[in-house]
């Protein structure tokens, strides 16, 4: 069963997005998807970035087991609003911080905001830095308007049947990747 690490971005005191990152590790479990879980980037809280993992000599323990989790998913969902029409600082900050550990990594892009357009600004700008970094970015999008209409604080979905429903769409895609990925390396 493949491994999905589902990034949850957002570091907002009262943050809504994170609603996604739980319905999504539910109904990848529940259905029997993969395995799945949540990396944090509030519960990481990581500095600013100054330099690239590589680089950094003396790298602290959460650095190193954020690399290691990206390292061993077979895919990735990032899971981030929108701020100003572009994705929150925080999820740059852990874009730039790794290098090879992107690379060919299938990642899902999902999209986030209170608004009626569910975050789709944000998707050109986080898509170029992904291939930029040459990450293997899925063509499925998922993004969630009025987000905390749409899911309750547990990540249960307002309307489960059409969400669920979207969901298995763009994780069949997320799983084609996989498995060619997987089937390329033998
Ligand atoms: C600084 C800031 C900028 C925002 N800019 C946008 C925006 O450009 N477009 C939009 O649809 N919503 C925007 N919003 C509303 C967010 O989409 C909404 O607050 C959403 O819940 C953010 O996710 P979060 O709660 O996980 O932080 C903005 C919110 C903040 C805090």
């Amino acid at each position: 069963m493949p491994h999905i690490a589902i990034i949850s971005a957002s570091v907002r005191i009262g943050r809504v997005s994170h609603r996604v990152a739980l319905y999504f590790k539910r109904f990848i479990e529940e259905n029997s998807i993969g395995t799945a879980e949540i990396l944090d980037l509030n519960a990481y809280q990581f500095p600013v970035f100054n330099e690239r993992l590589k680089y950094q000599s003396n790298p602290t323990p959460q650095v190193l087991e954020f690399a290691d989790k990206i390292v061993k998913a077979d895919g990735v969902i990032i899971v981030t609003p929108e701020y100003n029409g572009g994705y929150p600082a925080s999820i740059k900050n852990v874009v730039d911080l790794l290098y090879a550990e992107w690379q060919r990594k299938p990642v899902g892009i999902a999209t986030v905001s209170d608004g009626n357009f569910g975050g789709t600004q944000v998707i050109t700008s986080l898509l170029f830095s992904l291939w930029k970094i040459r990450a293997w970015v899925i063509t499925a999008q998922f993004p969630v308007p009025n987000a905390d209409e749409s899911f309750d604080e547990a990540g249960n979905a307002t309307n489960k049947a059409v969400t669920d429903k979207r969901a298995n769409a763009y994780l069949k895609e997320m799983l084609w990747c996989i498995d060619a990925k997987m089937k390329m390396q033998g």
